[in-house]
């Protein structure tokens, strides 16, 4: 597939370089400076480019929004049209310090993002749990078993897409129903994030939500 990245950063950053890797065409878009989006192409060693967030969205099988949210119009703007493609978002509806949701508990980063692209076809993914915790959990506890993912959407062709995205980069895909779900897992995401970064217990935490979600 052709996957635009739009935010190379932490997340846009780290999915294309594995994305790069698993065979997909990536371009990196979106940083503040244009020689990171080359470097990470040229350390991706996969089929990666660096590109505007233009040329990331034209011809792109699926997008990967990987931005903050305050920083979500502005690439958009930037991407120009993204009628019918599919966008994987992990972006999640925080305040610009990240201490709290910036939405109601009625609705859903998914589906604010889903009216500012009605035309596209929006999942909610790799926002739900903070997932180099979890890894850090599963080495420590040497499973070998994938950690749960999960996503929602309410297009079956975009969730297949995600799917697949989201076992490449070495998650077990869940698929957790309609995009409306997306505003239960936000603050769970939420309540895993704090838990984990601020309590002295939060990986082992975020473990054992991950296995009571079982
Ligand atoms: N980190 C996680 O574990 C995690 C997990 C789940 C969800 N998320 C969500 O994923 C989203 C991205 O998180 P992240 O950790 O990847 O963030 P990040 O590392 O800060 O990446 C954001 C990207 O946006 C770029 N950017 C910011 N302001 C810009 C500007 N004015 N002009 C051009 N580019 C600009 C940054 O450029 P530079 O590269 O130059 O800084 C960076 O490439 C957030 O909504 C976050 O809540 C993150």
């Amino acid at each position: 597939m052709q996957i635009g990245i739009l935010g190379s950063g932490l997340m846009g950053g780290k999915l294309g370089t594995i994305f790069a890797r698993a065979g997909h065409d990536v371009v990196f878009s979106y940083a503040r400076s244009e020689q990171k989006l080359k470097e990470l192409a040229a350390e991706a060693k996969g089929k990666a480019r660096p590109g505007t967030p233009r040329e990331a969205v034209q011809g792109a099988d699926a997008v990967l929004l990987a931005v903050h949210w305050s920083r979500v119009d502005d690439v958009l703007n930037q991407a120009g049209d993204v009628s019918r493609k599919v966008i994987v978002s992990c972006s999640l509806p925080m305040n610009a310090a990240d201490t709290d949701l910036v939405i109601a508990h009625t609705s859903s980063g998914a589906e604010e993002l889903a009216k500012k692209v009605p035309k596209a076809r929006v999942v909610s993914a790799f926002n739900t749990v903070p997932s180099e915790v979890l890894f850090g959990v599963f080495e420590a506890r040497r499973r070998t078993k994938r950690p749960s993912l999960v996503y929602c959407g309410d297009d079956s062709r975009s969730k297949k897409i995600a799917a697949e995205l989201i076992h490449d980069v070495g998650f077990e895909p869940v698929d957790a129903g309609p995009l409306r779900i997306a505003r239960y897992t936000e603050p769970f995401a939420l309540l895993v994030a704090q838990l984990a970064y601020e309590g002295e217990e939060g990986p082992e935490l975020a473990y054992r939500f991950e296995r009571f979600g079982k």
